[in-house]
């Protein structure tokens, strides 16, 4: 049997679960008492609590009616769902046994036939384009009625950086149009790139990365109810090595205590590296060396092959990239360059492209250096 996560097995349940948010969760907690809110964006960094946050708020306002007017879509999902899987009819699904079609699957059928309707009234043949299913997606649940009708709905909008400005536009003609029954929480890393129009329109809530003596309370108390002997400086490598992502964190505690009965620094530092970090490391130094074919070789390798996204791999070279010994100015100016490359990803642009362009950038930055 699979083992539990211990990052799953820890989710926050109650507001008193949720360490070092005081402000923002007291906030919420506000809201929930008043029984009333408007839009909402949460943002900050990976792991500090956004999507379970806004689970527990939905939870406590819509009471008896959150099986029915509740839906957190995670718009990378729905962006990535091929056309041909969304075509899949209600009863094509049904033939298919329960682990092979998501919760998801089902919805995005449903949302298939509806876009194709509107693309019908408007007079256009064919399949509806993944921009159409995406902004579809968002309005059907935002349209339909209410099961009890003095509650509004909540829709979570996570990782919801992957909408393009256009995209935003959609969504704020939607908020309006359904303000009276639907509230949205939007989930995003940052407000930048985010329309101002949605922005005033919403309450903002930043979840900031964990301080390392939070991130050091959580570890040992998960510790002391996991039964796992760790020592401080093992504590303090975890707290290091998290940079203030409690998600990472805790499977990094899972994972050192796996390999020994008493965890340390050490045994921390071994498994806080992945097979990721490893071989974007590699392919950086390949590329600052001026090596470029086998850097190229190796990214189409991790995303061709071993199924790591574009953006994954984007995101781990930058990781690399700070713990190098550049300049402030020549750091800027890659760190500029790793920014305009994400944002190209996220557009769907040809990943490969763009990501050997990176690495060309690196040698040149490299070679203007010595
Ligand atoms: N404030 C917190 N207190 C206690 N545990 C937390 C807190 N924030 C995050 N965690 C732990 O981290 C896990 C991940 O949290 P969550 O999924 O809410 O993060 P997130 O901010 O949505 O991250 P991402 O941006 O990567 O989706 C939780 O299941 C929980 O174990
Ligand atoms: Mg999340």
């Amino acid at each position: 049997m699979e083992p539990v996560l211990w990052s799953i097995k820890y989710r926050p349940k109650a507001w008193t679960d949720f360490i070092g948010k005081d402000n923002t969760i007291s906030q919420l907690k506000s809201l929930v008492d008043s029984s009333f809110f408007p839009n909402m964006i949460f943002y900050g960094p990976a792991g500090t609590g956004k999507t379970a946050a806004a689970e527990l708020f939905s939870k406590e306002i819509l009471a008896d009616s959150f099986g029915a007017n509740f839906k957190i879509l995670n718009i990378r999902d729905v962006w990535d769902i091929p056309i041909s899987k969304a075509q899949r009819s209600v009863q094509d699904l049904a033939k298919l046994g329960r682990e092979q079609r998501s919760e998801l699957d089902e919805y995005m059928s449903v949302v298939y036939r509806e876009a194709k309707t509107a693309r019908k009234a408007r007079g256009r043949s064919g399949n509806p384009t993944r921009r159409e299913l995406l902004s579809e997606a968002i309005r059907f649940f935002a349209s339909t009625a209410t099961i009890a009708d003095e509650k509004v709905k909540i829709l979570i909008l996570d990782e919801a950086d992957a909408m393009t400005w256009s995209m935003q536009q959609g969504l704020r003609r939607t908020m309006e149009l359904y303000s009276n029954t639907c509230r949205f929480i939007i989930i995003t890393p940052t407000l930048s790139g985010w329309s101002p129009a949605i922005i005033s329109r919403s309450l903002t809530l930043h979840f900031p990365s964990q301080t390392t003596d939070v991130v050091q309370k959580l570890i040992l108390e998960i510790a002391a109810k996991e039964n796992v002997k760790i020592d401080d400086p093992a504590v303090a490598a975890i707290a290091r090595e998290s940079a203030g992502d409690l998600r990472r964190a805790i499977n990094l505690l899972q994972i050192a205590s796996t390999a020994s009965d008493s965890v340390t620094e050490d045994i921390v530092y071994e498994y806080s590296e992945t097979q990721l970090t490893t071989r974007a490391r590699n392919i950086v130094t390949l590329a600052l060396d001026g090596q470029y074919e086998p850097a190229r070789k190796e990214i189409r390798n991790l995303i061709a092959i071993d199924g790591y996204s574009p953006q994954e791999v984007c995101l781990e070279i930058e990781r690399d990239l700070v713990k190098r010994p550049f300049t402030p100015e020549v750091l800027s100016m890659v760190l500029d360059r790793v920014a305009e490359i994400d944002y190209r990803l996220l557009q769907g642009k040809n990943a490969f492209v763009h990501l050997a362009a990176l690495l060309a950038s690196l040698r040149a930055i490299a070679a203007a250096e010595t």
